[in-house]
This record gives C-alpha cells, sequence and structure tokens, in this order.
C-alpha cells in the first residue's frame, strides 16, 4: 500500500491535534466547559498527578479544547509542543518567568507594543530583570547590547509602531555567537501564519 502523503498546510490549519469524538461525531472541536475531570481511581489520579500518564487533571493546567489549538499551532509550525494562554500579556509574563531569574538581562527590540515596552521597563526590573532596547534595524546594537547575564532577546517580526521587519536568522546569529544559553521571544503578532522564519531559535 503506498504510504499516505503528510497532510498539508491547509489541512494541518483545519484538522491538526483533533480526534474528533467518536461517540458524537462532532466535526468542530467541541468547547469543554469543565475546570475538573474524573478519575477511574485513586491510582489513575496519581498518574494524573506524577505526570506518570497523560491526561487532565485541572482546566487551567491543561483543557480538550485548549489541548487542540496548542497542537494544532505546534504541528503548523513544525514545533514540538504550544503553550496557550487568555491573552497576549499573559503569554509575555510566562514566557519570561519560565526562562529568567533576578539578575538576568533581555535584549529587547525598541519597537514594541506598548504593553510590552511597559513591563520589560517598569514591572520586571522591581523583580530583577532588566532591558536593554536595541533598534530592530541596528545588528551592532544587538550585539554590543549582549552581556554577561543576557538570557532572552525579544522583538516583533514586524515592529510596532513602524513596521520595520526583523532580520531574525542575523540576529540568531548574533545571539549564537555571544552566548548559546540565549534565546528568542519572537512575536508574530501581524505576520501571517506559517512563516517558517519565527521558529528560528535565536
Ligand atoms: C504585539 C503584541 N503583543 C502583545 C499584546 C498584548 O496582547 P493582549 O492584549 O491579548 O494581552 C498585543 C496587543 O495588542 C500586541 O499587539
Amino acid at each position: 500500500m503506498p504510504t499516505p502523503k503528510p497532510p498539508a498546510f491547509e489541512t494541518l490549519s483545519l484538522h491538526a491535534g483533533q480526534h474528533p469524538d467518536p461517540v458524537t461525531r462532532s466535526r468542530a472541536v467541541p468547547i469543554y466547559q469543565t475546570t475538573s475531570y474524573m478519575f477511574d481511581d485513586a491510582d489513575h489520579a496519581a498518574g494524573l498527578f506524577n505526570l506518570e500518564r497523560a491526561g487532565h487533571i485541572y482546566t487551567r493546567i491543561s483543557n480538550p479544547t485548549t489541548a487542540v489549538l496548542e497542537e494544532r499551532l505546534a504541528a503548523l509550525e513544525e514545533g514540538v509542543g504550544a503553550v496557550c494562554t487568555a491573552s497576549g500579556m499573559a503569554a509575555m509574563h510566562l514566557a519570561i518567568a519560565t526562562l529568567l531569574g533576578a539578575d538576568d538581562h533581555i535584549v529587547a527590540s525598541a519597537s514594541l507594543y506598548g504593553g510590552s515596552i511597559n513591563l520589560l521597563t517598569h514591572t520586571l526590573p522591581r523583580f530583577g530583570v532588566t532591558t536593554s532596547f536595541v533598534k530592530p534595524s541596528d545588528l551592532d546594537g544587538f550585539r554590543a547590547a549582549i552581556g554577561r547575564n543576557t538570557r532572552l532577546i525579544i522583538a516583533e517580526t514586524i515592529g510596532n509602531p513602524g513596521l520595520e521587519v526583523l532580520d531574525i536568522p542575523k540576529v540568531a546569529d548574533i545571539a549564537h555567537a555571544a552566548d548559546d544559553t540565549v534565546v528568542g521571544e519572537i512575536e508574530n503578532w501581524q505576520a501571517v501564519f506559517g512563516n517558517k522564519n519565527i521558529t528560528v531559535p535565536v
């Protein structure tokens, strides 16, 4: 039997991550409005809480509807996984709090959404995380701003408000040359999906 072709981008964007319910045969992804989930018995619950088996425990941690979106985004971006949050600023906070701690440093494009600028300028310094801002086109500026404790580079694919397009591979090369523990967070808020450049790890 010939091997089936891998699903194309268009097919993934409609179907990736969904395993239709065999009982209802619903084509659309159901919206699971639950906070909690049922356990078969104490061993089943223990396995879930110990992360020894896959499944849902509590909706803030994972939910079947959100999981479809996360798996679909990961498939479209050829990533290993995705985490969805309820807002963009929650995503920014989560990424930074996961990756950085006190005394760490960020190099950020100066052309960012205002809420991100406020987070980096006013909120994070209270927790010991500082940021240097660089014009997105200033590659030498990125090189000069990366220091001993830089852990993260933040930029948008298309900057706000000037619509500058970031040269992601060049910025990634600069970060790699400086220190291979520096990672990148690229916000792709107004570019099309499936722009493979945004998956370049910085
Ligand atoms: C580039 C960018 N990042 C983050 C945000 C914040 O997103 P949210 O309003 O969902 O918190 C916005 C909002 O417009 C944005 O444009």
